[in-house]
């Protein structure tokens, strides 16, 4: 468990192993061909994130919040930097399998359009990925039942994707990265297909991730009034971080009815 009361609002910074940063990039380049040159997306990001905090990326379309995303989570390789991440140095400097171990480890993902597997139910779609990591079946049904509960949804472990509103299928999803009890969650533009009321369910349900498991929740969106649930708000334009402030969030902010 993370003991809450070593986080101070002061930017003590710790290096290394263990420290109190969940995740630490410096200098992130990240480049896309286009025609016959180069579009630089990340112009040399350094980013970190602490357990226990609401970390919010906010910028325009384009601004590079996802390849930024996925650049941290091993997903897209930068062409320069480094990511240090829980007890790994450069991330990068690993194989595809055991970045792929580690994302399967300790990583979350929560996307804007829920990426449920339309055949499967509720149950299942959580169960699964426990059953990848390894956890017996009914090891697997126990915590994916858990946390389809924790979410709300005890009333539609059977049901499958096509019956569910929206809201219903991001908590699933929400469930599916909560249940491994990852150490980082990532979540790209989480309530943007969401109405206000369900929207406001997933920030809430994102905080208590971070206050209550001490998940490094790392959310990337376009809503400035997600800002209120955050610790800390780090702003993005055109592949550079143009500001990084602490907050104190509100949990029980509320957001308006609709988007
Ligand atoms: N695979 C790719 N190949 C070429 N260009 C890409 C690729 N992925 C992203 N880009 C470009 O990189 C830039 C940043 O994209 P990115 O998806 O990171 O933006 P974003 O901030 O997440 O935007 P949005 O808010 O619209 O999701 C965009 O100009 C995009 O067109
Ligand atoms: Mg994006």
């Amino acid at each position: 468990m993370i003991d809450f009361t070593s986080q101070t609002p002061s930017h003590t910074k710790v290096h290394g192993r263990h420290g109190d940063y969940a995740i630490e990039a410096k200098g992130l380049i990240k480049r896309f061909k286009s025609g016959k040159s180069f579009v630089e997306v990340l112009k040399g990001v350094d980013f970190d994130a602490r357990h226990g905090d609401l970390t919010m990326v906010m910028g325009p379309s384009g601004s590079g919040k996802s390849t930024l995303i996925a650049a941290l989570s091993g997903l897209l390789r930068p062409e320069e930097g480094r990511v240090d991440a829980l007890d790994v140095d450069d991330l990068w400097k690993l194989s595809l399998g055991k970045i792929d171990k580690f994302r399967l480890d300790h990583c979350g993902f929560i996307f804007q359009g829920f990426n449920l597997f339309p055949a499967l139910t509720a149950l299942q779609q959580v169960e699964i990925v426990l059953k990848f990591q390894g956890l017996s079946p009914e090891r697997a049904k126990k915590r994916a039942t858990e946390a389809l509960t924790e979410v709300g949804l005890a009333h539609r472990l059977h049901q499958r994707p096509a019956i569910l509103s929206g809201g219903e299928k991001q908590r699933v999803a929400i469930a599916r990265a909560l249940a491994k009890d990852p150490k980082i969650l990532f979540a790209d533009e989480p309530t943007s297909a969401l109405d206000g009321e369900n929207g406001q369910v997933v920030i809430r349900l994102l905080r208590r991730a971070a206050t209550e498991h001490g998940a490094a929740v790392i959310c990337v969106t376009h809503d400035p009034r997600l800002e209120a649930w955050a610790d800390r708000v780090i702003k993005i334009e055109d592949g550079v971080i143009v500001s990084d402030e602490r907050h104190t969030p509100n949990p029980d902010a509320t957001l308006a009815s609709h988007h």
